[in-house]
């Protein structure tokens, strides 16, 4: 396939906003998910509206062989836009956390970024063009209870790609990471998270739409780091100037809260 955006993790919330946004433009797609009903459904219809080829791959990049499969499949596709953008969260505390389920986050959200990333760039390097996207959270600045792993990860997608902004300083390849907050999509729910979606503070869930709105424009504008939306930019903020004990505290609080209210 040429003209080609593939989209880690397109069944639901970011990935199909995303997935809608390029094929409005004109773009082929390469999309991922596991749920195969729902991504191919979304695939068709997205096919029909915008007239434009889409691939679909089901496959689980929580390990090595679903990842050798997506390469595999991929190798001779004209990749112009990689977004990074499969993830899920986990809800117990690290010492209860099974280690499978942590080996999956961790090679989902490091170890398949880093490798995918690798491999389509190395493409992009030989025309030097290019533009990768990676999806990280606001949960990267500000690290809570029972999001350890997830924030962990998260960060790890920051330093990646501002260390590989630097890295292709000299070459047209434009590299964004995103540091959403809350997103009104199946992420929650598929953590096991009784979440109300109502607009309250800092538990305000924007629209995936939304978002990738605020992420292309900071992207035209060359911006490496996009945190979209005010209540996202407050968090990296307070983060940022709190005094970290103050900042535990605050933490440890708002999370007994959100529990609270998600039933965790
Ligand atoms: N929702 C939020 O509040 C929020 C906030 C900040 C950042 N984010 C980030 O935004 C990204 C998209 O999440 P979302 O909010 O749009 O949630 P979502 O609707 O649950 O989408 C997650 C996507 O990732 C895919 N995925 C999950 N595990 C996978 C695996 N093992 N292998 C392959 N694909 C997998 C899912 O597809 P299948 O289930 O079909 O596999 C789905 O398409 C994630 O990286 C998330 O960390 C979300």
């Amino acid at each position: 396939m040429t003209n080609a955006v593939l989209i880690t993790g397109a069944t639901s919330g970011l990935g199909l906003a995303y997935a809608r946004e390029y094929a409005k433009e004109g773009y082929n797609l390469i999309i991922t998910g596991r749920r195969k009903e729902k991504i191919k459904d979304n695939a068709n219809d997205i096919e029909h509206t915008y007239h434009v080829k889409v691939k679909v791959l089901i496959v689980d990049l929580a390990n090595q062989e679903g990842l050798d499969y997506l390469l595999d499949e991929i190798k001779d596709d004209e990749i112009e836009v990689l977004v990074n953008n499969a993830g899920f969260g986990l809800k117990p505390v690290l010492a209860e956390t099974a280690r499978e389920e942590m080996d999956r986050i961790m090679f989902l959200q490091m170890n398949a970024v880093v490798i995918l990333t690798q491999c389509i760039l190395k493409k992009m390097l030989i025309k030097n063009t290019g533009t990768i996207i990676n999806i990280s959270s606001d949960g990267a600045f500000a690290v809570m209870p029972r999001n350890v792993l997830y924030s962990s990860t998260k960060l790890f997608i920051i330093n990646l790609t501002e260390g590989l902004h630097m890295e292709l300083e000299k070459s047209n390849i434009k590299v964004q990471v995103v540091c959403p907050g809350f997103i009104d999509t199946d992420f929650h729910e598929s953590a096991g998270m009784n979440v109300i979606k109502k607009k309250k503070g800092f538990l305000k869930f924007s629209s995936p739409e939304d978002i990738v709105r605020m992420a292309i424009k900071d992207l035209k504008k060359g911006r490496v780091v996009c945190v979209p939306g005010i209540e996202a930019k407050i968090v990296r903020l307070m983060v940022y100037f709190l005094p970290r004990k103050m900042f535990y505290k605050i933490a440890i609080n708002f999370t007994k809260k959100r529990n609270k209210k998600m039933n965790r």
